[in-house]
């Protein structure tokens, strides 16, 4: 019996299978049973895919056990501390930290991709002004496609590289006009004198004309410290293996189906609440409570299995500890706390839901444990950005991540169609 392969007895016959065992380079191994249904004619059965890999990858890699992130092997407290999101993206891209010629190029390129065609603001622009920013995002990306029909052959390494820049430097832009939209004030255009999240502020808060100074204070102006904040926060958001976004956009790329569309359905699925959409429902969810003195009731309720009420921000399907994001937001929120004057009383109830949930059995044995959602919408909002605009700024973080793991699936021999089976229970 060799030492690489797992065999199953299926009782009812007694029979005997045995299965290769593939081995990390970190983290659990694999049983590969792409041959159980040829061999035993059964299914294997996970719903939602709880033991189950679904790829190979050598892009991030998670410990959930100890509460460790890392991408293309470095720790994100490493990332977060010492590199730009942009060095971050160009790293995930590319499978290294770019040098200072390297950075220089890529940024160049990101900014003179930042615009987009005017026909496709018009599209926005004819969006009804209550539309979230998250419908007006997946249908922009996905719109992409019918004003670049270059570079979408798939097989061509350096197209795909073209698209990645392009997908990236547009969807800040795509996210700031859709904002612009909901207020119903005049779009700014990209400035490519500014950074890549400067910029992304600057779209968001210039008056009309685009008329704004970089000064250390003032109301309207982008000061340094919220740039770093931002910046940070995009970085933390940048991958995080295959999250239910990143496996429908891997699905919807197994398909052979352009980019933008696995992209766009990215975003569509990033908007739930149980995934991106949850920083938003938390500062909702810290409102709702309104008092530190209501806590209390709101995590009896988060108990109750009668109720479903969850605490947002709380839980995560592959941290049991604390989600290392968390952690670095958390830090973050403690060095802005006077900065930028951040909301003491959602931060006041924030902290005591963390102190009492725990302590709290029912979290402690459900391993629950604040999540990266669970502070950043406290420094969003902090950074005066609307509550509407939280899971966009997921998106601007993790289209990198999507991106790399779409290509990575396109360039692999695991490159073939996600059809998986079902256990028929019908007539
Ligand atoms: C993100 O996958 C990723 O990597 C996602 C992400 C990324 O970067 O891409 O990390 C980003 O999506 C973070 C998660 C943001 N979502 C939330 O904060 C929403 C609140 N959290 C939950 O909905 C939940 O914790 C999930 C969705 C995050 C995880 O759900 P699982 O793994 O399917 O766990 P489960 O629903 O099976 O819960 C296990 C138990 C259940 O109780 P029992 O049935 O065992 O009695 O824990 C309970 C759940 O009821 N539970 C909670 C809870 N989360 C789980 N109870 C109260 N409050 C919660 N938040």
């Amino acid at each position: 019996m060799s030492k690489n392969t797992f065999t199953f007895i299926n009782n009812r016959t007694g029979k005997k299978y045995d299965f290769d065992i593939l081995d990390a380079t970190r983290g659990p191994s694999v049983v590969d049973i792409s041959t159980f249904y040829k061999k035993t004619g059964m299914f294997t059965f996970d719903v939602g895919f709880t033991s189950t890999a679904s790829c190979s990858s050598e892009i991030t890699f998670i410990d959930g056990e100890k509460g460790e992130l890392r991408y293309r092997g470095l720790t994100i407290e490493e990332l977060a501390q010492n590199h730009s999101y942009l060095e971050v993206c160009y790293m995930l891209l590319n499978g290294k930290l770019p040098n200072a010629d390297e950075l220089l190029g890529f940024d160049l390129e990101l900014r003179h991709r930042s615009f987009l065609d005017e026909d496709l603001k018009k599209l926005i622009d004819s969006f009804p002004d209550r539309a979230h920013p998250m419908a007006i995002l997946s249908s922009g990306v996905s719109a992409l496609s019918s004003f670049h029909f270059e570079h979408l052959d798939i097989e061509d390494k350096e197209e795909n590289q073209e698209m990645a820049r392009r997908i990236i430097a547009k969807i800040p832009t795509i996210a700031a006009f859709s904002f612009r939209k909901s207020l119903g004030i005049p779009m700014i255009y990209p400035d490519i004198d500014r950074s890549f999240t400067e910029n992304f502020l600057y779209m968001l808060r210039a008056y009309p004309g685009g008329k704004m100074k970089r000064t250390k204070e003032g109301s309207r102006e982008i000061r340094d410290i919220e740039i770093k904040a931002l910046d940070t926060i995009f970085t933390l958001h940048a991958d995080h293996e295959q999250n239910a976004s990143t496996t429908t956009v891997r699905n919807v790329a197994s398909t052979g189906a352009h980019p933008y569309a696995a992209i766009s359905s990215g975003i569509s699925a990033l908007w739930g609440r149980a995934h991106g959409g949850a920083n938003e429902s938390v500062i909702a969810q810290l409102e709702m409570i309104g008092e530190v003195k209501n806590v209390d009731k709101f995590i009896e309720k988060a108990k109750d299995p009668n109720d479903n009420f969850r605490l947002m921000g709380f839980g995560h399907r592959v941290y049991k500890n604390f989600d290392p994001r968390a952690k670095v937001l958390k830090s973050l929120q403690d060095q802005l706390k006077d900065e930028l004057n951040l909301d003491s009383k959602l931060m006041e109830i924030a902290t005591k839901i963390e102190e009492i949930a725990l302590k709290d059995e029912y979290f402690i044995s459900r391993n629950l444990y604040p999540n990266i959602d669970f502070y950043s919408g406290v420094i969003l909002t902090a950074l005066r950005i609307d509550r509407p605009m939280f899971t966009p700024i997921f998106v601007i973080g993790r289209t990198v991540g999507w991106i790399t793991q779409l290509m990575e699936l396109q360039g692999s021999k695991e490159f073939k169609i996600a059809r998986p089976r079902q256990l028929y229970i019908g007539k």
